[in-house]
């Protein structure tokens, strides 16, 4: 079993960033444009977990379209606020992509080194289309370069939890996004 020392379980300060009602509203607004950009198609929707579990689940609802559902998981391991290096993709995607049309879905895009990562791997699958949708974008932090044709909100070079977010895994369940303050 994996621990984790004192430090890390202590509760750190936050304060609203954005509110549930305002998150909603733009999660509507993406959904009916994808329903709209894809009309006639059907869509496979690879989750990046754990942060997109909120997020995909409200949109996915947004989308009317058919669509399929399929989950990649995603560590950039970091303790706390500090990121490491290394990022580790487990799981997989079980429906073949070849000619489809695929849209990432994805909480936050910080370094996008993970999104990234995940793109060059499906695009080997020669799906007709791949783009990716993110609830937030972190424009100032990218340190590869990305196209996120969908983005719900973009947000400065602050670490923020809530709406499936968490900082060494609390916080997924608060139901808008917050910003860890230091005081
Ligand atoms: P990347 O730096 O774009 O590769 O992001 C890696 C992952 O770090 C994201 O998918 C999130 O899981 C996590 N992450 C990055 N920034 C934040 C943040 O502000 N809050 C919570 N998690 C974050
Ligand atoms: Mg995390």
């Amino acid at each position: 079993m994996s621990t984790v020392s004192e430090k890390d379980t202590v509760a750190r300060p936050f304060e609203l960033l954005l509110d549930q009602k305002r998150i909603e509203k733009r999660i509507k607004q993406l959904g009916e444009k994808i329903t709209s950009d894809y009309q006639n198609q059907s869509v496979v929707l690879v989750g990046i977990l754990k942060g997109c579990v909120v997020f995909l689940s409200d949109l996915m609802r947004h989308i009317k379209l058919p669509i399929e559902l399929e989950f990649i998981s995603a560590a950039s391991y970091r303790k706390g606020l500090k990121q490491e290096d290394d990022i580790i993709i487990g799981g997989g995607v079980a429906v073949p992509l070849k000619d489809r049309h695929v849209l990432i879905v994805d909480g936050v895009v910080d370094s996008a080194r993970t999104v990234s990562t995940i793109i060059s791997r499906l695009q080997k699958e020669e799906p007709a289309s791949l783009e990716v949708v993110t609830l937030l974008d972190k424009p100032g932090s990218h340190r590869c370069k990305v196209d996120l044709k969908y983005k719900g909100f973009t947000i400065g070079n602050e670490f923020v939890i809530g709406f499936g977010l968490d900082n060494t895994q609390r916080y997924r369940n608060l139901p808008f996004v917050g910003r860890l303050v230091d005081r």
